[in-house]
């Protein structure tokens, strides 16, 4: 079974639509900065893992709206924050400028503080208490704090850190996503862990995939400026363990991935196959 990223998408596209155009205050370049922001085109997975978190637990995608809404406003803040360039000091980001780059780095940052607020606008409960775990200092803060350290070779020992800075950076988000899903459709506890344990994986897999991609990529289909990780000094599995160690350790990661979810049998199918499509893409 094909997982459907793209109806996924266009379920997550129309809802933004409809969710940006309710907003009461919008006369300011802030607003015009969140907007350039979050309607740029991107692949839209953590919405599309919201929605098949609410499936597996035997709900509908509607019940994971919220969520996949919450989650992708966090992910846009942290790329507009993850770009300035106090951070990754990027200039490129799906094919446009960066949004410091358009707007200017103030309004970047304000854009970034109202997009995380703008998504607890939308969530409510068990499911908002996790996502802000998972997006502050126990999750992506945390991870980005320890790869900000992670520049011109300091600070990282070996592949355990690495994979502690994955998981925190990335995999948080993936974990937000697929169990904040999940639990908006009244999953049991024993679902939620058998997902964080695949989320940990996926999310990993995907930061070495775009680690890979960023050394090896073309500019123009990857939408970001490449080769960003060795002009920052960054350590990554492509640093420490050359390409095809890093490809190799994608494809052991992507396996545990997908053995969490076995249990589960066809309900599990299409997160497992969002996984093998995941490990093979080109942006
Ligand atoms: C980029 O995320 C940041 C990482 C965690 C690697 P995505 O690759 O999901 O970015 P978009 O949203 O599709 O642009
Ligand atoms: C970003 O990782 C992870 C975040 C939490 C924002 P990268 O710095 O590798 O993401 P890109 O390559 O800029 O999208
Ligand atoms: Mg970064
Ligand atoms: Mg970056
Ligand atoms: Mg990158």
């Amino acid at each position: 079974m094909k997982t459907d990223l793209a109806s996924y998408k266009e379920r997550f596209e129309k809802l933004l639509a409809k969710t940006l155009e309710d907003y009461p205050v919008k006369l300011s370049p802030v607003w015009d900065a969140v907007v350039y922001a979050v309607c740029a085109g991107g692949k839209r997975v953590r919405p599309a893992l919201a929605y098949m978190g609410a499936e597996i637990a035997g709900g509908r995608a509607e019940d994971a709206d919220s969520v996949a809404l919450a989650v992708e406003f966090i992910h846009n803040y942290s790329l507009i924050h993850d770009d300035l360039p106090c951070m990754d000091d990027d200039d490129l980001r799906r094919g446009r400028p960066t949004v410091h780059k358009a707007f200017g780095e103030g309004t970047a940052v304000l854009a970034g503080d109202a997009l995380l607020n703008m998504a607890f606008e939308h969530v409510e409960g068990r499911a908002a208490r996790y996502i802000a775990r998972e997006s502050g200092m126990r999750g992506m803060v945390g991870g980005q704090c320890l790869d900000l350290a992670n520049s011109g070779g300091a600070g990282v020992d070996g592949a355990a850190w690495l994979d502690k800075i994955n998981s925190l950076k990335t995999s948080a988000l993936f974990r937000a996503a697929l169990v904040g899903g999940a639990i908006d459709a009244g999953a049991d506890e024993k679902l939620c862990h058998s997902l964080e344990n695949y989320a940990e994986e996926l999310g990993k897999v995907f930061q070495i995939v775009d680690d890979l991609l960023d050394a090896l990529a073309d500019e123009s289909v990857l939408g970001k400026s490449a080769g960003q990780d060795a002009k920052n000094g960054k350590v990554t599995y492509v640093s420490l363990l050359g390409v095809e160690g890093a490809k190799a350790r994608a494809e052991e990661l992507n396996e545990n991935c997908k053995s969490a979810l076995l249990p589960y049998g066809e309900r599990a199918e299409k997160l497992i196959s969002l996984a093998d499509e995941l490990i093979k893409r080109v942006k």
